[in-house]
């Protein structure tokens, strides 16, 4: 009886939680849909084209459906911020 009470507990807890997210995220996706933009740090240098550099982090890390149109790039030592807009 008791675990089974800690279960209900838990589910109604964890059920609050992610419609509590749910909500965030509802309040923050306009404004990323209408910029689309997205960074992220990745290993390595910019390279000779870091916009180029950052379009294939992006398609290597979220696939090809995750392709930015155009990339910033800044080095950070052994890494790289990459500030890219998708369409
Ligand atoms: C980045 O590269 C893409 C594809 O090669 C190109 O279409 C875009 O204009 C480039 N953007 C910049 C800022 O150079």
């Amino acid at each position: 009886m008791r675990s089974a009470t800690l279960l209900l507990v838990c589910c109604i807890l964890i059920s609050f939680i992610f419609s509590h997210v749910k909500e965030v995220e509802a309040g923050l996706s306009p404004i990323a849909a209408s910029l689309r933009v997205r960074k992220d740090i990745f290993v390595g240098g910019c390279g000779s084209d870091g916009n180029k550099t950052c379009i294939n982090d992006f398609v290597k890390k979220g696939g090809a459906a995750n392709k930015p149109f155009s990339c910033e790039c800044d080095n950070f030592g052994f890494e790289h911020l990459c500030r890219c807009n998708f369409s």
